[in-house]
């Protein structure tokens, strides 16, 4: 089989393909504000992870994937690789979905040679596939012409992320984002709204169930999950106002509605999804104290037990001392509003000037 069959009919217009070489992605991870937590029901491999309710999201400074992509021909199958290892299984399966719907996408056949890595401290307690995802479309994308940097490749790549991994879509965008269909779009800036974000790590416990796994269970078995589909868009609604109007108060109101109802809808489920330890849980009783006082704050929770606090940048020092002095959560990592992915072609290598370079 020739790798290159189809690639006469690989994209409308004048796009620059690259065929050979590197290109090399920057993801942030995001955090939804209104969650994603179900999926609609879909009818093939391109429609995989579509969601069930709208979500809104920040994306975030500092906790990134970086991914290099290049088209190897030689090769039998795609060869991933996440900080040196191949990956295998679940996870290796997930980034190939996503890569042949690229290849279906934009009518190539070749298998690619991967390397990612991350920068998401794994001790940050954040789930870096939404960086993941988006830094692979991203730099597998550039290969066949598709830019982030152009408006239309950049829902393209979003919509390819998203077969990855439902939030990755989102982290394809900077800033505030939406997403309500087959793909995310961003709705207002970074600098739109000053905000910080304190995430309070907690001790694990056991292996809590993935978000994947969680959110179907809940949905097969949990008789709430009507009930918080029902409510979704009005509370995104609220939530997507708010940012509009600038007005935080609202805004945290409309996360807090959204996370508590998300988890009330998983302890629904049989046998219950639940991820808060004793630590969350004081952790989110500080937030309410820290709210009393008169601080601007908020908090969330996604599939685990960290508890990320929203707040005003000049709040940031005083919510993160406060949530150190909690037993049980391990330490705080700080971050703020971040960019969209960024890509670039590299030519030779995957890595700029990572091993000493050659005296002349
Ligand atoms: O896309 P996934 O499988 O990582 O699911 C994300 C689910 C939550 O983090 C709980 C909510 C969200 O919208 O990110």
């Amino acid at each position: 089989m020739s790798h290159n069959e189809g690639e006469q009919t690989a994209y409308q217009g004048s796009r620059e393909l690259v065929y050979e070489g590197w290109a090399r992605s920057r993801a942030n991870v995001n955090i939804a504000l209104v969650k994603y937590w179900g999926k609609a029901p879909n009818k093939g491999p391109s429609e995989a992870n579509l969601p069930a309710v709208p979500s809104l999201s920040l994306t975030l400074e500092g906790l990134y994937t970086e991914t290099a992509a290049r088209f190897a021909p030689e090769l039998e199958q795609d060869v991933i690789s996440l900080d040196g290892e191949v990956l295998q299984g679940e996870e290796r399966h997930r980034a190939v979905e996503l890569l042949d719907a690229l290849r279906r996408r934009c009518g190539f056949a070749a298998p690619f040679e991967i390397a990612s890595r991350n920068f998401v401290p794994t001790a940050a307690g954040l789930a870096s596939s939404a960086s993941g995802m988006a830094a692979l479309a991203a730099a597998a994308g550039r290969l066949m012409g598709l830019d982030a940097a152009d408006g239309r490749d950049a829902e393209v790549l979003s919509e390819m992320a998203r077969i990855g991994s439902g939030s990755a879509s989102r982290s394809i965008f900077g800033g505030w984002v939406a997403w309500d269909g087959p793909f995310a779009r961003q709705i207002a800036p970074p600098t739109a709204l000053p905000v910080a974000v304190v995430i309070a790590v907690v001790t694990r416990g056991r292996k809590a169930i993935g978000s994947r796994d969680g959110m179907n269970h809940t949905q097969k078995t949990s008789p709430y999950f009507g009930a918080w589909v029902a409510q979704a868009h009005a509370t995104f609604h609220e939530a997507v106002e708010a940012v509009h109007a600038g007005d935080l108060e609202r805004l945290f109101a409309a996360m807090e509605l959204s996370t508590w109802r998300m988890h009330a809808s998983a302890m629904g489920a049989n046998p219950p999804v639940f991820y808060w330890l004793p630590a969350s849980v004081a952790a989110l009783r500080e937030v309410e104290v820290l709210k009393s006082e008169g601080i601007l704050c908020g908090a969330t929770l996604d599939a685990g037990p960290n508890v990320k606090v929203f707040c005003r940048p000049e709040d940031a020092n005083t919510v993160a001392m406060r949530l150190t002095n909690i037993p049980g959560v391990e330490h705080i990592v700080r971050t703020a509003p971040g960019d969209g992915v960024v890509t670039e072609v590299t030519g030779s290598g995957p890595w700029p000037r990572e091993t000493p370079q050659e005296v002349a």
